[in-house]
Order: structure tokens, then C-alpha cells, then sequence
């Protein structure tokens, strides 16, 4: 599976971010903002990381892969709280690189597995995991379904995925669809919907959840902290990159506001009777 020119920049921005994202300033604005500091990109708060350990039943014996980890969140935390075995994928290097450093700070090394590849081509044998996490990766890629082909395939038969998305509304109007597209992560598009991409790679809905309006309250509190840390941010970016990443928090939050763009949690187990 290659990348499209749009998906390998987006890896190159990304290379950036993560090592910006551990200066103290970023880390001070991601602990008032979601409650960790880890460095992270998507909108998962610390609560929602701890529902995963309930929704992914995970323990010390459980084999986690999280997929588009990051520097870690949440993946790194998880493993840091149950025990459990974590293996990492991302495209950028910077941020594996991250997650290991932390993983020895945190003496958890040995939970630790990091591997630089697509999330659309696993290289893992089949049924090698038995809990799955992704945060806010399929609207960060073009192949949804490759994706949740591949999980299928390397998940075992018993085990579980849970994983949070940022879609467009359906039913908008043409002018309304092009700006939740504008607002939104840079794939947030799809032509088909999570529910017909699931059933199509074997995969049964257990629970699906509409977070939306703490999405709204994360991004309000992101959009107050960029505000209250400006000075400091004009030290890391210059003042104008600084003003145009507000006005990017607040027209993102306006989005989600008008009813354009959702986010939703979804926990999903093998239909057995399909293999992946
Ligand atoms: C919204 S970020 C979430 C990162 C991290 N889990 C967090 O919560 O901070 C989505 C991540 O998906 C990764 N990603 C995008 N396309 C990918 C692909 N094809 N395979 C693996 N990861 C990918 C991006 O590099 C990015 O790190």
C-alpha cells in the first residue's frame, strides 16, 4: 500500500510535531487540555483512555496494538496502567522515538514493541492481538477499510477493538459538507460510512457512542489554553503561526458547534463467522 503525496506530508508535518509537542510549554497546554502529557494529537482525554482498560478488558496477560500511537497516547499509558504488552505503529519515526523514551523513564521498556509501518499493511501474523486501540487515525488516512481489514485479520478470534472517529454529519447541505471538510482532520471524508466499512471486514458493533460534546468541551479548553500560553507559544512559533493556530481552534470548535463534524467511540468485536 503506498501513501498518497497528501498522506506522506502529513507524516512529514507530523515528524515536526511530535518534537515540538514535547517542549514544556505544549506539554503544560496538553495537561490542562486532555488531562496527560504525552505529546499527544488526537482529542482523547485522560477519562477516555481509562474507559479503554474497561472496554478492552485489559489486563496483564492482554496483547495491545495501537495503531496511528503517536508519541504514545494512549497506547503507552494503557500499558503503564494494566500491565499489558503494547505494540505501537505510526509513520513517523519521531514520535516511536518518543514513546521508547518515555516507555524508559517510565520503566516500562519491556511492555514495549514499536514498529514503523502502515496501519493498512500489519505485518503481524494472524490472531497475534487481543485488543485493538486507534484515536482519531481513520480521518488521518485515505484507506479506511484497508485498515480495518488489516485489524480483522490480525486480531484474535476473542478479542476486541475500540477506536474513536471524527466524521462529517450526513444529510448536510453541499455548502455545509465542504466546511465541516475544511474544519475537519485532513481525511475526514469517506464515502462510506463506519457502519457499512465494519460489516464489509468482519467486524460486529458492540457499542458505538457519540462524544461530541466532549469533543467541544476538549477543543474549547484547548482553544482557552492557546490563549492563556500565547506568550510562551511566540517563543516555540512565530507570532503570526501563533494567531493562525487560534483561529484554527476556533473555527474548528464552530464546526463541531453548527452540527458538522461529530465524534464518536466505537467498540467492536470479530464476527466469527467470517474469517479476517
Ligand atoms: C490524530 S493522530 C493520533 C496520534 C496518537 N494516537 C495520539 O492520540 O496522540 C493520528 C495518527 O495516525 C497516524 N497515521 C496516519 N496514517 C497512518 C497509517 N497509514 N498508518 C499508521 N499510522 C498512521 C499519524 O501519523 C498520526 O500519528
Amino acid at each position: 500500500m503506498t501513501c498518497t503525496p497528501e498522506e506522506l506530508a502529513q507524516r512529514d508535518r507530523l515528524e515536526d510535531s511530535y518534537v515540538l509537542a514535547q517542549s514544556p510549554t505544549m506539554l503544560t497546554i496538553e495537561r490542562s487540555v486532555c488531562g496527560c502529557d504525552f505529546g499527544g494529537t488526537s482529542w482523547t482525554t485522560r477519562t477516555q483512555a481509562e474507559q479503554l482498560i474497561t472496554q478492552l478488558d485489559l489486563n496483564v496477560r492482554s496483547q495491545l496494538l495501537d495503531l496511528g500511537a503517536g508519541s504514545g497516547w494512549p497506547g503507552l499509558y494503557l500499558a503503564q496502567q494494566t500491565g499489558c504488552q503494547v505494540t505501537l505503529v505510526d509513520l513517523p519515526v519521531s514520535g516511536l522515538q518518543i514513546a521508547e523514551k518515555r516507555a524508559r523513564q517510565d520503566g516500562i521498556a519491556g511492555q514495549l514493541t514499536t514498529v514503523n509501518v502502515s496501519a493498512t499493511d500489519l505485518p503481524f501474523p494472524s490472531n497475534s492481538f487481543n485488543a485493538i486501540s486507534h484515536s482519531d487515525l481513520l480521518c488521518c488516512l485515505v484507506e479506511k477499510q484497508s485498515v480495518l481489514s488489516s485489524c480483522r485479520r490480525v486480531i484474535n478470534p476473542l478479542g476486541c477493538m475500540a477506536f474513536t472517529v471524527i466524521s462529517v454529519v450526513p444529510d448536510l447541505s453541499d455548502t455545509q459538507r465542504l466546511h465541516a471538510v475544511e474544519n475537519g482532520p485532513e481525511f475526514v471524508e469517506s464515502a462510506t460510512s463506519y457502519q457499512d466499512m465494519l460489516d464489509a471486514t468482519g467486524w460486529l458493533v458492540t457499542s458505538r457512542q457519540d462524544v461530541t460534546a466532549a469533543f467541544c468541551e476538549t477543543m474549547q479548553r484547548q482553544l482557552d489554553a492557546d490563549i492563556a500560553h500565547r506568550e510562551s507559544l511566540e517563543t516555540l512559533l512565530d507570532s503570526d503561526a501563533v494567531e493562525e493556530r487560534i483561529l484554527m481552534w476556533q473555527s474548528k470548535l464552530n464546526a463541531v458547534q453548527d452540527g458538522l463534524l461529530r465524534r464518536e467511540v466505537f467498540v467492536v468485536r470479530p464476527d466469527r463467522a467470517r474469517s479476517g
